[in-house]
């Protein structure tokens, strides 16, 4: 949640999918890897990972994240929310 531009994802993806590869390596059923990142602004594509923009407060969001893991639960949530910033301390803490 909140991934652009999406360090984090890619640090996931590589991360999942090389376990994964193992996984299959060794015989062991768990290799399915489904990393779903979410951010208000686009994110350009990520190896392994399924891109969604929308707002995470939206139930429509939460809907389309929740399709593509085929009614199962994420094992894991990572959020990363920020507000955009001006970067004027006094501007941003009254925003
Ligand atoms: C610090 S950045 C995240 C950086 C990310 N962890 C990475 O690895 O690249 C914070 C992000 O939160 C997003 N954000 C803030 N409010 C949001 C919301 N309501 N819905 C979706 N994304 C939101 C912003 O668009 C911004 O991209």
């Amino acid at each position: 949640m909140c991934a652009a531009p999406g360090s984090w994802s890619q640090v996931l993806s590589r991360a999942l999918w090389a376990r994964s590869g193992q996984a299959e390596a060794t015989g062991e059923q768990d290799a399915e890897v489904k990393i779903v990142a979410v951010d208000l602004q686009p994110m350009a594509p990520i190896p392994g990972v399924s891109c969604l923009q929308g707002d995470i407060t939206l139930r429509e969001t939460a809907e389309g994240i929740a399709n593509h893991f085929g009614g199962g639960k994420a094992d894991l949530v990572v959020c990363d929310g920020a507000p955009d910033v001006t970067g004027l301390h006094d501007m941003d803490e009254y925003i």
